[in-house]
């Protein structure tokens, strides 16, 4: 069963977002899986990688969106993708230098950020964009 189900509260109204936020939906759902399955560290590790890689890159195409529309709000949103890269990327180096494991507390907490950054944060955007006839 997955962890987190995409469905319509999730969607910020510009397709190309919502098709990424589904692939980060769908890595931590592997990762879930991957670790309920009791897969081998170096497993999830790379999945782990995987995310922050793809966050990153996903990051990256939501803040030049920020630019082409001058959105307003794009300082403290940027802060928060930087905060949960270094908090992520973190965890990564712990987890590969065998200090710490991989746990429900993490996975809920990507779960919850992940979740929660595009139901308030990721929304303000797609209403801007929206007020401004800017369509994605
Ligand atoms: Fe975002």
């Amino acid at each position: 069963m997955n962890l987190i189900n995409w469905n319509e509260s999730l969607s910020v109204g510009i397709d190309k977002f919502d098709q990424e936020h589904k692939k980060l939906v769908s890595l931590i759902n592997h990762l879930n899986l991957a670790m309920s399955q009791g897969k081998s560290k170096d497993i999830l590790g790379g999945i782990i990688s995987e995310l922050i890689k793809y966050s990153q890159t996903h990051f990256k195409n939501e803040e030049d969106f920020f630019k082409e529309i001058n959105f307003n709000e794009s300082q403290s949103h940027i802060n928060s993708h930087k905060a949960f890269v270094i908090k992520v990327g973190d965890f990564e180096s712990r987890f590969k230098r065998g200090q710490i494991g991989l746990s429900v507390d993490i996975i809920n907490f990507l779960k919850e950020w992940l979740t929660k950054h595009i139901q308030v944060e990721d929304k303000k955007y797609g209403e801007f964009a929206k007020s401004k006839n800017i369509i994605g």
